[in-house]
């Protein structure tokens, strides 16, 4: 059961007082550690072939006492109970008084929640389907238009998944600057073009204004009903209806599936619409399998929750600022910014879920690029700078690419090099050619990069950030760090509050005021 916070506190002072060995000190002392910090997750395929997710966390310093005490710490913040109540539907986001239910898009949920998610995903299943039938005649091209969670899940999903075939071609515009949108329109022909507007609350400026835009573009080359090209993405659909999109094209989201995590949604619905239902539906169940494993692994065999202690014990005892995440494939080059919305505003927090304040740091600044090409730009620091910084190193067996398997092969010798150059460092002479080494990685290796495991590391991901939640006791589920400024945007604008000199001043020089 649950316990106080002074037993929670007892328990990271324990940690505290742990000695740090050295990753090669770990290594030396345990010939097993490979496999014992070595996690297989089955995602598709069968009991005799199954297509799985090797993480690998023996380069980390988490070693058999940290973990005791992390496992420990899980069950003095009733993790079993946090996570039993997120897949029961219960209020886990505490401060909106609502349940998260984004896993019953996949499955996972009770009865009730994934009967609704399964009805819903059938109406958005059989749009797709008659679009591609032409039910709205040709359809050569999708500006999907939606910003933060309605953007960048969708973005990244396309751009893995599609790199052999587009059944549409999508284009994302999410930002406000008119360039963004130009650009897609440049790429697109009006008389083939569907806009889609995802915005969960579809209040959103930045969306609201590109939308107005997109439909002006169709009317202003000739489309005669701008309006009957739109599809609504949304969790108030009776805002899209009043917006004028037709309800037959309205494809609603419960409110209960957050901005974030709302890929598994009708958020995705250009995901299906490029990938076609098989595909997504097939992304949904490698989902369900982490949310599977998830459920019911406990402790340090929980891959999600696993990846949390390395997490909590770099931010809290090794005092990480940040965590870097490097996809040794180009098609997960959008990676990076998907988690950094999905860990950052989920916990980039300075209150608990009960309003009292943290008691260390909360998220790391999470960042991250594609390798190999960030070893000739970013990785000179992670070896050689004054950072410690976590590394995930994520790639695929099997190759996205058809070309001499040189290429491969050499991509994931370079991803598997670094992290043995991070732990080994290298001693010399002279103190500018040297390389401390003892700095952290985890890997994950998965065996093909298909519609599945795109989901599977997606909704690890979700996972692992929910379980940093429940150990640091934040609510992971709301985000009002992002109002004020939005506030302060329509003041500017109504030009009647008072602001700062400096703002002030700006606003003057840039013709604001
Ligand atoms: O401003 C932040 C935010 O609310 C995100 O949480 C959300 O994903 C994004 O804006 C877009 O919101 P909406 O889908 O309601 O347009």
């Amino acid at each position: 059961m649950g316990s106080t916070a002074a037993e929670q506190a007892a328990i990271w002072q324990r940690l505290a007082a742990m000695p740090t060995p050295s990753l090669q000190a770990l290594f030396a002392a345990d010939p097993g550690r490979v496999e014992a910090m070595t996690l297989r997750l089955a995602i598709a395929g069968d009991e005799v072939a199954p297509t799985t997710m090797l993480i690998d966390w023996s380069k980390t310093h988490l070693h058999a006492d940290t973990l005791a005490a992390f496992e420990d710490l899980a069950e003095a913040c009733d993790f079993a109970a946090a996570r039993a109540a997120l897949f029961d539907g219960g209020i886990v986001n505490v401060t909106e008084d609502r349940a998260a239910t984004h896993s019953a898009m996949r499955g996972s949920g009770t009865p009730a929640q994934v009967e609704e998610a399964e009805a819903l995903l059938a109406r958005m299943g059989m749009l797709v389907e008659a679009i591609h039938e032409g039910a709205l005649g040709e359809v050569k091209h999708l500006i999907h238009i939606g910003i933060g969670g309605s953007a960048l899940g969708p973005a990244l999903a396309i751009d893995a998944l599609t790199r052999d075939l587009a059944l549409v071609d999508v284009h994302v515009v999410s930002n406000i600057d008119g360039l963004a949108l130009e650009q897609a329109f440049a790429a697109c022909d009006p008389a083939t073009t569907l806009i889609a507007i995802a915005s969960k609350t579809f209040t959103t400026i930045e969306t609201m204004t590109n939308a107005a835009s997109a439909l002006k573009w169709l009317s202003d080359h000739g489309v005669a009903d701008p309006g009957g090209r739109v599809i609504a993405l949304t969790a108030a659909p009776e805002k899209a209806v009043e917006w004028g999109v037709d309800e037959t094209r309205v494809l609603p989201f419960p409110a209960s599936v957050g901005g974030r995590y709302s890929l598994w949604s009708s958020i995705g619905f250009p995901v299906a619409l490029a990938v076609g239902m098989e595909e997504f539906t097939a992304m949904l169940a490698g989902a369900k399998a982490v949310d599977d494993h998830f459920r019911t692994a406990e402790g340090r065999a929980n891959g999600p929750l696993m990846a949390a202690f390395a997490d909590q014990y770099y931010a809290r005892l090794r005092g990480c600022q940040t965590r870097a995440v490097f996809a040794y494939d180009e098609r997960l080059k959008l990676l990076p910014d998907y988690l950094q919305q999905l860990e950052m505003e989920s916990n980039g927090k300075g209150v608990l879920a009960d309003g009292s304040a943290v008691s260390g740091p909360t998220a790391p600044v999470t960042w991250g690029g594609v390798g190999t090409d960030a070893q000739h730009a970013v990785f000179q620091l992670l070896h050689q700078g004054t950072h410690l910084i976590p590394v995930d190193f994520i790639a695929s067996i099997a190759p996205g690419n058809a070309l001499d398997p040189a290429h491969h092969r050499n991509l994931l010798m370079n991803c598997l090099a670094q992290g043995a150059a991070l732990m080994a460092g290298k001693a010399a002479e002279d103190p500018a050619r040297s390389y401390p080494g003892d700095r952290p990685s985890t890997t994950f290796l998965v065996d093909d990069l298909d519609a599945a495991m795109f989901g599977a590391l997606i909704a690890f991901h979700e996972h692992r950030t929910f379980a940093n939640a429940v150990l640091m006791g934040i609510n992971p589920f709301d985000q009002f760090g992002v109002e004020l400024g939005k506030a302060m945007a329509k003041a500017i604008d109504s030009g009647e509050e008072a602001f700062d000199p400096s703002t002030t001043a700006l606003m003057i020089a840039a013709g604001l005021r």
